[in-house]
């Protein structure tokens, strides 16, 4: 079977990769030359945890390859993937003007009956147009050629995303033939065989499920986040009630963490696509507004502390922040919680200096140019008034107090992430404020 996938982001490099790993024949298209003449050479656009490994392997052992020319590519292609981005527009709804391009890019080219699969997260009833768009670009060649369309939403998680893979949970295709059924049965078969499902449904609800399990999983988040603020009105410790109330099945233990807000480049996104996609219908999806907006406040609380704790008096006080990236094991900083809180203490008057294990030189183009990058946790909290732990890098957990204090000017730590104990870090003479808890 020889798979084409159009778009070489995140998304679409995992994909590639992954089915390259089972040994069909892969290519990967982008319009980027850059980007693809990068990729031959081994090196990736971004950072994920064993994707440069699998890469190579594959690309060495000839199964996955690399291309700016989709119409030599899709030459015998079973399954054209598109893959290719979806920014929010102005109004926060999802643009596909790169995927329609892709559609009609795959109905100018292509010779034989081929599964048009979405793999980017797109709203309900695109690929009743990316059909359409097939369709007309055929007609305008004047020829008459069978083709499916499918709708196969993506689960990864940044930082998790092969694992994720190739041993997912569930797997959802979207359908409207047999014959298309059959097809990706077989392809996603082998990732399967530890018994996880593979749902297959009509279009609509498989594009609908996408969206529905981001904004689940969002919601959990700023309710949580909601509840961790009203925590510390009423004396109440967030970190015992998320274990009190996760230990009911029902409710579950994951992603009931409090913090400074969800980042990425799918929640903050997709919430806003869906409840625009409901305004379009007329229906006011008003829980989702409410998690969007609660996220937005959320940025700020980590500010707030440090304000009050300085009764408003930033002006030439130095900042330590430990982690840039949205979150662990990825140097993806689009809609990083670290930004705010960058331009808010810079704002002030104060003075940042920052670290991140791997996010760095990402956060060099995201983040005001004001900010100090540092080579260290250590040289991060040298001089410093206080350290704010922003993500939840591993190497952050046990950190040696002693070389801190050494260094360090104040004795205060704000945890955006609610990763050490109060206790513990008033032993060593700090003043914690965690999120949720009393200080
Ligand atoms: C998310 C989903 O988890 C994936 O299932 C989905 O496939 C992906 O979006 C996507 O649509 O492509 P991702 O954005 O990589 O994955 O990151 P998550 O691990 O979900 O974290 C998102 C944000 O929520 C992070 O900023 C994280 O710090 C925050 N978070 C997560 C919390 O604040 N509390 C929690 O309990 C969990």
């Amino acid at each position: 079977m020889k798979i084409i996938i159009v778009g070489t982001g995140y998304v679409g490099l995992v994909t590639g990769t992954c089915l390259a790993e089972i040994g069909t024949e892969v290519i990967c298209v982008d319009v980027d030359q850059k980007k693809i003449d990068n990729l031959k050479k081994g090196i990736l656009p971004i950072y994920e945890p064993g994707l440069e490994q699998l890469v190579e392997n594959n690309y060495n052992k000839g199964r996955l390859s690399f291309s700016t020319d989709f119409e030599a590519s899709v030459k015998g292609a079973s399954v054209i993937f598109i893959a290719v981005g979806t920014p929010p527009g102005e109004d926060g709804s999802a643009d596909l003007k790169y995927v329609l391009q892709v559609a009609d890019t795959v109905g100018t080219y292509i010779e034989d009956y081929a599964i048009v699969v979405t793999k980017s997260t797109v709203p309900v009833g695109t690929a009743k147009k990316v059909k359409a768009a097939i369709a007309a670009a055929l007609d305008k060649r004047g020829v008459d050629l069978p083709f499916d369309v499918a709708s196969n939403p993506e689960f990864l998680k940044e930082g998790a995303a092969v694992d994720d893979f190739l041993k997912p949970d569930r797997i959802v295709v979207g359908v409207e033939s047999e014959r298309a059924k059959e097809t990706l049965t077989k392809l996603y078969q082998p990732f399967v065989l530890n018994g996880h499902p593979i749902y297959f449904m009509d279009i609509p609800s498989a594009e609908m499920t996408k969206y529905a399990a981001n904004a689940m999983l969002a919601t959990k988040i700023s309710f949580m986040n909601d509840i961790a603020n009203l925590c510390e009105l009423v004396g109440a410790d967030v970190n015992e009630v998320r274990k009190g109330i996760g230990s009911d099945p029902r409710i579950g233990t994951r992603f009931i963490y409090p913090g400074i807000g969800y980042g990425g480049s799918c929640f903050p996104k997709d919430v806003k696509a869906l409840f625009h996609t409901a305004d379009d219908y007329k229906y006011n999806m008003r829980i989702l507004k409410a998690v969007d907006e609660v996220n937005d406040d959320q940025k700020f609380v980590l500010f707030k502390k440090i304000e009050k704790h300085f009764n408003g008096d930033l002006k030439g006080k130095t900042f330590g922040m430990w982690g840039l990236s949205f979150k662990p094991n990825t140097d993806d900083m689009r809609e990083a919680p670290s930004l705010i809180l960058i331009d808010e203490l810079l704002k002030a008057g104060a003075t940042v200096l920052a670290y991140d294990p791997i996010a760095m030189e990402e956060a060099k183009h995201f983040a005001d140019k004001r900010v100090i990058f540092v080579k260290d946790a250590i040289d991060a909290v040298k001089g410093a008034e206080a350290l704010l732990l922003v993500t939840e890098w591993p190497e952050f957990r046990l950190p040696d107090w002693n070389k801190i204090k050494s260094v360090m000017h104040g004795r205060v730590i704000f945890d955006g992430r609610n990763i050490y104990q109060a206790k513990t870090i008033a032993a060593e003479g700090f003043t914690y404020y965690g999120i949720g808890s009393q200080p």
